[in-house]
């Protein structure tokens, strides 16, 4: 039995042709709660962080419209969004969202996003920033 090893391999290279077996991030079930748990409160309506920047993530159509000063949401490119880079630690502490600082750590508002959550919403972007 020698096949077997080619099996796996062919296995292997049809994950990979089907952009390795990832799992299809959904805006709805996956991203939406995130951003409802951790961003809302400050994102909508005339909360501080839309009449600071524009910003609400009350629904897609908001979520892609931006900032006043244009989109966070590059579909395809998560390194090129800053939806994205705002929730991971690649930018400068003053602007990491949630906001970190103390004042807002004091009332607890300050938590950030866990490893799971930051990668959901880059995988989501990477896929194209669908509304599904
Ligand atoms: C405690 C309130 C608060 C929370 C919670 C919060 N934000 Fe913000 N956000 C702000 C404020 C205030 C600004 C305005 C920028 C500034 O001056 O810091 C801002 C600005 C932004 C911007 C625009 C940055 C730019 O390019 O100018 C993005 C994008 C953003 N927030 C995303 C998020 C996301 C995503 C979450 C949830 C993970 C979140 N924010 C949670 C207050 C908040």
């Amino acid at each position: 039995m020698t096949s077997k090893p080619f099996l796996s391999f062919g296995i292997t290279l049809f994950c990979v042709v089907l952009a390795g077996c990832e799992k299809q991030v959904s805006y709805s079930a996956d991203v939406k709660p995130i951003l409802d748990n951790y961003c809302i409160s400050c994102h909508s309506g005339s909360s501080e962080g839309t009449a600071a920047s524009g910003f609400s993530v009350d629904d897609y159509d908001s979520l892609m419209r931006g900032t006043k000063f244009g989109r966070v949401v590059v579909p395809g490119s998560n390194m090129s969004s800053s939806l994205y880079l705002v929730v991971t630690e690649k930018v400068d502490p003053k602007i990491h969202m949630p906001p970190h600082h103390d004042e807002s750590l004091a009332e607890g508002r300050g938590y950030a996003l866990s490893r799971t959550n930051i990668e959901t919403i880059g995988t989501w972007i990477d896929q194209g920033a669908k509304d599904n």
